[in-house]
């Protein structure tokens, strides 16, 4: 598989993704408000420069960065569709923008500066194990000593396999995505089943601390679709307290 083929679906149909969104099915609302919330904790506000990886239209983030904006914000896709649409979404954000269409690996492994927050949405789940390893790797590299990498991205459980979770995320899709007409939901379905690798969170807190992000910490869930936390040393107390 290439990435270009793993980003098909956004390339030529990102309008799906959006009615996806638009009817909460992967739970932006309350993914969205969690990393909200996230940003709110830091100090730095309009000052902390953000790196989005597989930024897509940056519909959703966009929300947040209005309340928390950062210095600049940068973001970088496979497909030039969803950047055309997150220049829009983010003109009304005071912060520096630049869009770059590319790999998402490639960029941070190639990059030669460091950012407060690199925040990575539903994007990492498509890279295979090894290209996870280096993407931690390179993330923790390119992180500021008080750099957060936000993830948000979808899980298996713990001893769940990868055909036991498609088994179950498939079922759930055509069984509650109901408002996505049956064409539509047929091409996410096939989407999801060529393009999903997701990891368990132990595998990823082993992949983040084996790359110096020993700090971690699962912000919440809903069902599979996970807010995750990953810092190079102890968390703030802000952040292990509850609330968020
Ligand atoms: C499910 S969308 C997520 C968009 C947004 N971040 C969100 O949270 O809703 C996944 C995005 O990742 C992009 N993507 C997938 N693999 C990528 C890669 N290897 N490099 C860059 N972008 C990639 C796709 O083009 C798509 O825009």
């Amino acid at each position: 598989m290439t990435t270009t083929e793993s980003s098909t679906l956004f390339a030529q149909t990102w309008s799906l993704y959006d009615l996806i969104t638009e009817h909460n099915y992967m739970f932006h609302q309350e993914i969205y408000q969690d990393v909200g919330r996230l940003l709110g904790l830091r100090q730095d506000h309009g000052r902390y420069r953000l790196l989005d990886l597989g930024c897509g239209n940056a519909r959703y983030l966009a929300s947040c960065l209005k309340q928390f904006p950062p210095a600049s914000y940068q973001g970088i896709d496979l497909s030039e569709a969803a950047l055309a649409e997150a220049s829009h979404y983010l003109a009304a954000c005071k912060t520096t923008v630049a869009l770059t269409q590319g790999d998402l690996l490639d960029a941070i492994e190639a990059a030669d500066k460091t950012w407060d927050v690199i925040f990575t949405g539903f994007a990492v789940h498509h890279l295979m194990p090894e290209e996870k390893a280096r993407f931690f790797g390179a993330a923790a590299r390119c992180l500021s000593e008080n750099g957060w990498l936000i993830m948000v991205d979808v899980v298996r459980e713990e001893q769940q396999s990868r055909e036991n979770y498609l088994r179950d995320y498939l079922r759930s899709m055509r069984e509650n995505w109901i408002e996505i007409p049956a064409g539509q939901l047929e091409e996410a379905c096939t989407h999801v089943h060529a393009h999903d690798y997701p990891e368990t969170l132990t595998t990823l807190q082993a992949m983040a601390s084996a790359a110096g992000l020993t700090a971690s910490r699962m912000i919440s869930h809903y069902g599979p679709h996970y807010v995750l936390l990953f810092a190079r040393s102890g968390m703030t107390a802000a952040i292990v307290s509850p609330g968020l």
